[in-house]
C-alpha cells in the first residue's frame, strides 16, 4: 500500500484552441474552448488518483475558492480516488489557468487565487496526514514560503519529497537541500542552475535530480553515468499537463519500490498516453489503460 500526500494547486483551466495568436491591440477568432479541471497540484494527484489501487491511499492537501468552480474541482479529485478532507475552501476565487492552444504547444497565464491563500499556519491535523506518508509530491503553484515549511517538516521527519519545481520561481535553490527528488524540465533545470551545463548539473545531484526533455525524454546521473531514457514518439494532440502525469506516476512508482530507470519508465509511457487526449487530465491513464499498452513491462504489475 501506498501513502502519497500531493501538496499544491488546484485550478479550472479555460482553454481555447487557436490557429492564430492574436497580437496587442488585435481579436482574432478561436477554434474552440473547454473548461476542464487543472493546476499542476491536482494533476499530479488526479495521475496518481488514476494509477493507484483502491488499497493505497492518496491525499490532496489546498484550497478551492469560494465560486462555482470550488464544488466541481472538490468533485473532480473526489472522482479519481482522492481524499479531500485537508481541501480547505478560502474566500477568493479558485485558482485560474488561462490556456491557448496554439501549434501543438500550450501557453499560460496563471491565477493563483485560493492556491495563494494556502498556509500552513493553521494547520495541524494536516502535519499528521503528512507524517504517514511515504511520499510528498510539491510543485510552485502555491506560495514558496508554504513549501518551505513542509519541506523542513519532511526533513525532519524523513518524509521522501518528490518537488517538480514549476513554474519556475527564483527561490527554488532553497528547496533542493531538503528534498530528495527534483524533477525540472530544460527551461526550469537552466533557471535552477544558471551558467551551467546540464551534464554538469546532473553530476552534482546522482539520483536526485531528473531533468525532462519533452520528445527526447528524462535524464538523470545514476552515480556513474548520464542515463537518457527516451520518449515513445508520438504525434500529441494536447501536450499539457504530461509534465504532470510524468510527475504523479514517477512518485506513485517510486512508492511501489520500482528503481528510478523503470519508475521513469512507467511515468513515460504514462506520460505519452496523456498527450493522446485534449485537456491535462483528460489523457491521464488508469492502471488498466496502462497494461493494455504494448510498452507496458509485466514487472511493473504492483499492487
Ligand atoms: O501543468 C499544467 C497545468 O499548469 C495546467 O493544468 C494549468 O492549471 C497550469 O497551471
Amino acid at each position: 500500500m501506498s501513502n502519497i500526500v500531493i501538496i499544491g494547486s488546484i485550478s479550472m483551466d479555460l482553454v481555447m484552441v487557436t490557429n492564430r495568436i492574436a497580437e496587442e491591440g488585435e481579436t482574432v477568432f478561436g477554434e474552440s474552448f473547454f473548461m476542464v479541471p487543472g493546476g499542476k497540484g491536482a494533476n499530479q494527484a488526479v495521475a496518481v488518483g488514476r494509477l493507484s489501487s483502491p488499497k493505497d491511499h492518496i491525499s490532496v492537501l489546498g484550497a478551492v475558492g469560494e465560486d462555482s468552480f470550488g464544488p466541481i474541482l472538490l468533485e473532480n479529485l473526489k472522482a479519481n480516488h482522492l481524499h479531500v478532507n485537508h481541501v480547505g475552501t478560502v474566500p477568493s476565487s479558485s485558482g485560474i489557468a488561462q490556456i491557448t492552444l496554439f501549434n501543438q504547444d500550450n501557453r499560460i497565464i496563471y491565477c493563483p487565487g485560493a492556491n495563494g491563500l494556502v498556509t500552513t499556519s493553521n494547520w495541524s491535523e494536516e502535519w499528521q496526514v503528512i507524517a504517514e506518508a511515504d511520499l510528498v509530491i510539491l510543485q510552485n503553484e502555491i506560495p514558496h514560503q508554504e513549501n518551505m515549511a513542509i519541506v523542513r517538516y519532511c526533513h525532519q521527519k524523513g518524509i521522501k519529497v518528490l518537488y517538480n519545481p514549476a513554474p519556475a520561481r527564483e527561490t527554488d535553490s532553497e528547496m533542493i537541500p531538503f528534498v530528495d527528488f527534483v524533477t525540472p524540465n530544460q527551461h526550469e533545470c537552466q533557471a535552477l542552475f544558471p551558467n551551467q551545463e546540464l551534464a554538469e548539473t546532473l553530476r552534482n545531484y546522482p539520483n536526485k535530480l531528473i531533468v525532462t526533455l519533452g520528445k527526447k525524454g528524462v535524464t538523470y546521473f545514476d552515480g556513474q553515468e548520464v542515463q537518457v531514457i527516451p520518449a515513445i514518439k508520438t504525434e500529441a494532440k494536447d501536450t499539457t499537463g504530461a509534465g504532470d502525469t510524468f510527475n504523479g506516476a514517477f512518485g506513485l512508482a517510486l512508492t511501489k519500490q520500482l528503481s528510478i530507470t523503470e519508475a521513469l519508465k512507467f511515468a513515460i509511457l504514462a506520460s505519452h498516453l496523456s498527450v493522446q487526449k485534449f485537456g491535462a487530465q483528460g489523457g491521464m491513464p488508469t492502471i488498466d489503460e496502462m497494461k493494455g499498452h504494448p510498452e507496458y513491462v509485466k514487472r511493473w504489475d504492483f499492487e
